[in-house]
């Protein structure tokens, strides 16, 4: 397998579709820093909450995204409701354009790194040597982020954790600046019927396919 000096890998895909599990085991097989992007945003809408800044107010959210780095390791930013405003405040394009400098940044550094998020195909790092898009159904993902809550303690219903992920994929694919989309070179990897293993060799697999391609 021929491997880039600097190898780029983009993972790209909805929540709860195995994205992250899948970008943080790359990472390790090839020996890469690893950045979560979604990270990002849920530190500015932690930062937006802990103020009492208004979500719905594109300059609020502008303003929240200084000194986010303070936030990087708070366990709050996994909480439900921080996920939901991040949601909404990633559309903004003065709040994408205000995380993009350090994504990029992030991307460029010697040595290589995989990202992972919405748009890391797409606008972050168009020249990734590869890319994955990680899907899987709507009701697999629900079930996955129930276990999740139920494994830290939380009590939630099947049928809300669906909505809230459809109203999420709505959000993200709808929006007008760098929408939840796969990139025309990006892999498919749909993890509905893979376990988190299975779904680790794949990516694997794709991807020393494609450098070796
Ligand atoms: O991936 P995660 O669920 O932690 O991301 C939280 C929110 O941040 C997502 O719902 C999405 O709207 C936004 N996001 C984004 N672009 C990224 C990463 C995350 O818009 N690259």
């Amino acid at each position: 397998m021929r491997r880039p000096p600097d190898l780029v890998i983009a993972v790209d895909g909805p929540a709860a579709s195995g994205k992250g599990t899948v970008a943080r085991a790359l990472a390790a097989r090839f020996g890469l820093p690893h950045l979560d992007t979604g990270t990002l945003y849920r530190a500015v809408a932690l930062n937006l909450l802990r103020w009492g800044g208004d979500p719905e107010s594109e300059f609020a959210a502008l303003r929240a995204c200084d000194g986010i780095a303070s936030l990087a390791d708070d366990p709050e930013l996994r909480a439900e409701a921080v996920g939901g405003v991040a949601s909404r405040i990633s559309a903004y394009p003065a709040v994408r354009e205000a995380l993009l400098e350090r994504q990029r940044d992030f991307a460029g550094q010697s040595g290589g790194a995989v990202l992972d998020g919405r748009d890391i195909g797409t606008v972050i790092a168009p020249a990734a040597h590869a890319k994955l898009f990680v899907t899987a159904s709507a009701d697999a993902r629900a079930e996955r982020r129930l276990n999740e809550l139920e494994h830290r303690g939380l009590t939630a219903h099947l049928a809300d954790v669906l909505l809230d992920i459809r109203a999420r994929d709505e959000r993200d694919s709808h929006r007008a600046t760098a929408p939840l989309a796969r990139a025309e070179d990006a892999l498919l990897l749909d993890t509905t019927t893979l376990d988190r293993d299975a779904a680790v060799a794949e990516a694997i697999r794709l991807v020393e396919q494609r450098l070796a391609g």
